[in-house]
């Protein structure tokens, strides 16, 4: 901390430019260099590759922590370990907060807490984003009590922003302990591969407790939130690439849950896709890659995936339509045929809710064939954890459609945004098959003594599988009940969806009066 008596002979405005350039250098030159030779920016250099250029406005530069336990009273440092401010990104207003490890590792203080709390307090009244960027020891260990308070003070407010605005934690090195908890109340977390790790309790107590012999990155490093836990929604390479996700991130989002995303300038011209026609093989049981899908329909190179290597059998992510912001879900036929179990429900279904709370309309692809049979899924509660994404669609208002590119099977066909639990629009490629299950699976029970009785049970097995297929193995049952709204050639699906999507933009619908309801956890 600057000295008092070095300070007499400056002039009041000399002062504060001493005061000023003491704040940029956080915790010494030193420090910094240490930071930069781990391969991590600063926290300054943090801010200024996220916001605009020279938009960045900083709140609190000179705060300074109150304590005087363990030395403490010797160790001051202008900010406290967090820069926080607000700026822009590419024009519009965000609030954001960058954890300084050059400063006792960026861990919590108390005055650490407060700063961060402020820019929250700001976000929610003037309805902006919030993004964090961490890299923080955790608690400050002197402060004891006051710092886990702190902590307390941020989780509170993240649930009260919940819903309010959209929150946006990147993970740029260490996050343990409670810390982690925060991040995990926001609505996307990112992090950055090598350098980032997150977990509640650190390789060493979990040697002490399980006798496991872990390494940080096996334990929470970005490979293993991304493809193991889920806990991370995208994993980047390094911090510029991630600072790039956050803001192409925010470019599908509205400010908060009253406004709608921007719309960007779009002109309509042929937007008729043949290759849609041939994508899905001729035969029911061979996989394809719903991302060409996707690719097939949306605008051009828009296609932003979330959760990209967790349950892979469930895509989504954000994607422009027409100029027009939406979310995708869709049913990946290429990993486990599809199948519905509890991580791509528990994924799918948090994504509708962003989506949902945000005014983001929603485009579901299906092409499922059922839930996942088995132990394994029953006793940790597929149940319950598929309800998560029936529920969520269920209570979702925002405008909905449904293409159903094949299979609709069973009590999957009902979850995936089906016309019975509010799609606004259902549409069926004439390739759809919506049935209570497969028609060999259909065959084998329903004609179980016919075929069994039968002089040659498998050309009467082929026989009746064939008639379940003709009757059932078509879009065209549900057509004549209006279940599904039109069947259309699959190279119409863009221009089909860029005008339901329009005529359903004003649409206007509200959940019956409640406190909140009760999601199946
Ligand atoms: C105070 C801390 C600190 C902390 C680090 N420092 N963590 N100061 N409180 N929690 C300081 C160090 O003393 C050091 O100061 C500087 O930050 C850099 O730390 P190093 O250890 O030299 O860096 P590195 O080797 O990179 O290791 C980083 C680290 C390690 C892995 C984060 O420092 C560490 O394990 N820290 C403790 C983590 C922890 O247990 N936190 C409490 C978790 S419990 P100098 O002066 O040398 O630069 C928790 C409860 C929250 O957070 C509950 C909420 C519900």
């Amino acid at each position: 901390m600057s000295d008092p008596q070095a300070e007499a002979h400056l002039s009041k405005l000399e002062i504060l430019e001493r005061k000023n350039q003491e704040a940029l250098l956080g915790g010494g030159q030193a420090r910094i260099d240490a930071q930069h030779k781990k391969g991590k920016l600063t926290a300054r250099e943090r801010v200024d590759l996220l916001l605009d250029e020279g938009s960045f406005e900083e709140i609190g530069k000179f705060v300074m922590h109150r304590s005087k336990d363990f030395g403490l009273d010797k160790e001051y440092y202008l900010g406290d370990g967090v820069i926080t401010g607000y700026g822009t990104v590419n024009g519009r207003l965000v609030y954001v907060f960058s954890q300084d490890f050059t400063v006792f590792g960026g861990s919590l203080s108390e005055t650490h807490a407060e700063k961060i709390v402020k820019i929250m307090d700001l976000a929610m009244k003037n309805g902006a984003p919030v993004i964090g960027l961490n890299d923080s020891g955790g608690a400050r260990i002197q402060e004891g009590v006051v710092s886990l308070g702190g902590y307390a003070d941020i989780f509170y407010k993240n649930t009260l922003a919940s819903g309010v605005v959209p929150q946006l934690s990147a993970i740029m090195g260490p996050c343990a302990g409670g810390a982690v908890y925060s991040p995990a109340i926001t609505d996307f977390i990112l992090m950055v591969e090598d350098t980032s790790y997150m977990f509640v309790t650190g390789p060493n107590v979990v040697k002490t407790v399980t006798h496991e012999n872990v390494t940080s990155e096996e334990l929470g490093g970005a490979s293993t939130h991304s493809a193991k836990s889920g806990v991370t929604h995208f994993s980047c390479a390094n911090e510029v690439v991630c600072i790039n996700h956050l803001k192409q991130l925010l470019s599908y989002m509205p400010q908060n849950c009253e406004e709608t995303a921007p719309m960007l300038p779009y002109e309509t011209s042929n937007e008729v896709r043949p290759v849609l026609d041939s994508i899905i093989p001729e035969n029911p049981n061979q996989p394809y890659d719903m991302r060409e899908v996707i690719e097939g329909i949306i605008d051009g190179g828009t296609f932003l995936e979330v959760h990209q290597n967790f349950a892979e059998n469930i895509v989504v992510g954000f994607a422009r339509l027409g100029g027009r912001s939406i979310g995708i879900v869709g049913n990946q036929p290429a990993v486990l045929a599809g199948v519905l179990d509890i991580n791509a429900s528990t994924k799918a279904a948090r994504f509708v809710r962003f989506c949902d709370s945000f005014n983001i309309p929603l485009l579901v692809l299906e092409d499922v064939p059922g839930f996942l049979p088995g132990t394994d899924q029953e006793w940790r509660g597929i149940i319950t954890n598929g309800a998560k994404l029936l529920y969520a669609f269920c209570e979702a208002t925002v405008p909905r459609i449904t293409v159903i590119t094949r299979k609709a099977y069973g009590g999957a066909y009902d979850v995936m945004n089906s016309k019975h639990i509010g799609a606004d629009m259902n549409y069926a490629w004439p390739t759809a098959e919506i049935a209570v299950m497969g028609a060999k699976g259909a065959a084998e029970i329903i004609f179980k003594r016919e075929i069994a009785a039968a002089a040659d049970p498998e050309a009467k097995l082929q026989e009746k599988v064939d008639e379940y297929q003709q009757k059932f193995a078509t879009p065209y049952r549900a057509a004549h009940r209006g279940f599904v709204d039109e069947v259309i050639l699959p190279s119409q699906t863009r221009q089909k969806l860029i005008r339901a999507f329009k005529m359903l933009e004003n649409k206007v619908d509200t959940l019956p009066r409640k406190k909140h309801g009760n999601i199946p956890l």
